[in-house]
């Protein structure tokens, strides 16, 4: 049996998942699905890349271990997969993939081990150890060449990386290299050779322009005093596997690579070589990375990476929490049905270019083209056929001595027109569908409803059930919808898989939609007599402003006034407020132990105990700026001495030109719950005087000159 391998990116397990996560996966949820259809044997991984620098970081900070804080966002990965249909139980993916299964460190280290044994293609070792010195990326990873980096401002300071615009760490340590530079020109072979490797054309193209321009060697392991969070160097336990070398290699041994149980299990023999869908910022470790490492161990390469592009917020930004404007899974899931969400993502981005995703084009689409478009015309056929033809498919022969009455009618007399066409649609949406075109192949799937809607309100079904002679050509014109409804549900399977198995059910149909192939479809295969289910809408119609206001109000808790006593004066959250955490652990519980209040009205003392939970910090501001429609709240970018700013939202607009504070050092409650004002996340509070009646803020300040992240005692 033919088979096809389908992988996401295992996403970083140090943030809970968001629209880049949901996405990836279900385009390769959908594309499972469609050549499942297609008689393949398939098999789909998802999961999450849990080593490194970053997450051991994130864990220290929470006071956890890492594997404690993996789990938690794991945990909560899961979750999201599965409210949105995508997990093992619901048809979705085969494997949440974890790079801290015990199988997974067995195969690593065996790729690792074959590595090492290897010869170049220029006959040197193709793993040596040396000593690197230069700037790393904890967020990307990576190391950082000039070109990818912004300079300091201020001598002695870290340069910044150009993606996450994040202080770099400088490292100087011994450390194993893989000699890429010897894999320059058997790289350019590989594309060459193998031209649907890299895809789409545009990124094979920077791909191939970047490898001919020479490969420098790759440092492929940390000391272990620096990041002890990873797999072991097989007989050199004080090295640390790089953590690329460790999630690329997840492909592999997800599917048995250096384990026999999960050989037997799964199969590498079986599924390898696969098909890798990556976000374009990713490209690299896959088309240049990891190609040189498979190549090395003797291990065939990918059969596509695929690079799709990012989706941007309807002003054409990139997404991001700290600009608060990154969809919120949650809302996602409350206001759209599964299938609204993935028809979106599927028709609304070209795959491999950027897109723009925002609420109100999804209410539009969900609106013009699954409740008025497909919805509609299943509606209104099924309908009729339950009240014109009591419930029951009619033939859709219309005999000869009736071709004139239908000819009236304005109703061909041959269906062979209508069917003609829904097999080229069905042939070119195949073949656009397995090559990655999902918008082109959803585009054309509703020019046929825009013809089957045409040919029903031309007949006018309503008039012809008036007429006796009519009969037949009403038959037919309830028989062609009702076909093409058939063939619609088993074809937008991969797309709408719960809206599809509906229209086939209330068909009158049974069987496994994801087991019938449309390329075997013939037109008639509808039964007549077959007795259709029962009607029910399939996508109803979202009311805009409704919707539109209720997801501002949950981006903006109700009863959240962005008030001074908000932002500077630590009053409690919310109870309504539910914010989402960017980090685990820290928490209001944890500043503010309980019955501090009650305490503190009896006797005004609290333990040192007490004032220790509270984590206050110097910061300096980096941006300000006013928020839309508030007179009250300044947001701004703190340095805190993390490896990000964060964003903090102060009623302080009043008092303080925006402007002025750029520079200026604050002092931060640092481990305060994040939660959202006005629709901005606020991770932290600043902390101010309030003089007179009006409580008006003067901000807590340094004469001396003091790091960023100091903590104040
Ligand atoms: N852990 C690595 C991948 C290792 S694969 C062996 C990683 N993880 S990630 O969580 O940071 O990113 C996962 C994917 O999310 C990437 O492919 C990235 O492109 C994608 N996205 C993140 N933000 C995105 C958008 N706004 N839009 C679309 N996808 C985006 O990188």
């Amino acid at each position: 049996m033919k088979t096809f391998y389908v992988t996401t990116p295992i996403y970083y397990a140090n943030s809970f998942p968001h629209l880049g996560s949901l996405y990836p996966t279900i385009v390769a949820d959908s594309l499972r699905r469609h050549f499942r259809q297609r008689g393949y044997e398939t098999y789909f991984l998802t999961g999450t890349d849990e080593h490194g620098i970053n997450i051991q970081r994130y864990a220290e900070r929470q006071g956890v271990t890492p594997k404690e804080y993996a789990d938690e966002i794991v945990a909560n990965f899961k979750k999201t997969f599965s409210e949105f249909g995508l997990d093992t139980e619901h048809g979705g993916y085969d494997i949440f993939m974890r790079t801290t299964e015990p199988f997974h460190y067995e195969g690593v280290s065996e790729l690792w081990r074959r590595v090492a044994k290897t010869k170049t293609p220029k006959g040197n070792a193709a793993i040596y150890k040396g000593h690197y010195e230069g700037w790393f990326c904890a967020s990307c990873a990576a190391f950082k060449s000039e070109e990818e980096y912004a300079k300091p401002e201020r001598e002695g300071d870290p340069p910044t990386c150009l993606e996450h615009l994040r202080p770099l760490d400088f490292v100087a340590e011994e450390s194993y290299f893989f000699r890429l530079s010897d894999y320059t020109e058997t790289l350019l072979d590989l594309y060459d050779k193998q031209p649907e490797f890299i895809r789409p054309e545009t990124r094979r193209n920077e791909v191939i322009s970047f490898v001919s321009g020479g490969l420098q060697d790759l440092s492929i392991s940390r000391q272990k005093s620096s990041v002890s969070w990873g797999i072991p160097v097989p007989d050199d336990p004080t090295h640390t596997i790089y953590v690329w070398f460790d999630a690329l290699t997840n492909y592999i041994t997800a599917i048995g690579f250096g384990n026999e149980e999960r050989e037997r299990v799964v199969g590498f023999e079986k599924f390898w070589p696969a098909v890798h869908l990556v976000g374009k910022d990713i490209l690299r470790f896959h088309a240049v990375y990891w190609p040189a490492f498979l190549l090395a161990a003797g291990v065939e390469t990918p059969r596509t990476v695929f690079a799709h592009g990012m989706w941007l917020d309807p002003t054409g930004r990139r997404m991001s929490k700290t600009l608060g404007n990154a969809i919120d899974l949650g809302i996602l899931h409350s206001h759209f049905s599964n299938d609204a969400v993935r028809y979106y993502c599927l028709r609304e981005m070209v795959f491999g270019q950027d897109g723009k995703f925002g609420y109100e084009t999804l209410i539009d689409r969900t609106n013009s083209d699954l409740a008025n478009g497909l919805g509609n015309l299943a509606a209104r056929t099924l309908s009729m056929i339950g009240k014109y033809r009591a419930g029951q498919i009619p033939s859709g022969k219309i005999s000869e001595e009736h071709f004139l009455v239908a000819k009236r009618a304005g109703v061909d007399t041959d269906d062979q027109p209508l069917a003609s066409s829904l097999e080229h649609v069905r042939d070119q949406f195949l073949l656009l569908y397995g090559d990655f075109a999902f918008s082109r192949a959803l585009e054309l799937a509703w020019s046929i409803i825009a013809r089957v809607d045409k040919l029903i309100s031309d007949a006018k079904p309503w008039e012809l059930v008036k007429s006796e002679e009519q009969r037949e050509t009403l038959n037919a014109v309830l028989y062609r919808a009702g076909e093409t409804l058939r063939w619609l549900s088993i074809l937008l399977y991969p797309v709408i898989p719960e809206a599809s198995e509906k229209i086939y059910e209330q068909l009158g149909l049974k069987g496994e939609l994801e087991t019938i192939d449309p390329a075997q479809l013939v037109w008639g295969g509808l039964q007549e007599g077959t007795r259709i289910g029962e009607v029910k809408p399939l996508f109803p119609r979202i009311d805009k402003a409704k919707t539109m206001a209720a997801i501002e109000k949950e981006s903006e808790p109700a009863g959240v006034h962005a008030t001074e006593a908000d932002a500077v004066a630590g009053a409690p959250t919310n109870a309504e407020t539910k914010p989402e955490p960017p980090m685990l652990g820290a928490s209001e519980a944890d500043a503010v132990p309980a019955g501090h209040t009650e305490a503190q009205t009896e006797a005004s003392f609290i333990e040192i105990g007490d004032f220790d939970k509270v984590e206050l910090r110097v910061g300096q501001v980096l941006t300000a700026e006013r928020i839309p429609k508030s007179d009250k709240l300044l947001r701004f970018t703190i340095d805190l001495g993390e490896e990000e700013p964060r964003q903090i939202l102060a009623g302080i607009a009043e008092h303080y030109e925006p402007e002025k504070m750029i520079g200026r050092k604050v002092v931060v409650v640092a481990n305060l719950k994040s939660r959202k004002l006005r629709g901005f996340e606020s991770q932290g509070m600043i902390l101010a005087a309030s003089v007179g009646e009006e409580g008006k803020p003067i901000l807590a300040s340094f004469l001396e000159d003091v790091p960023n992240g100091a903590r104040l005692k």
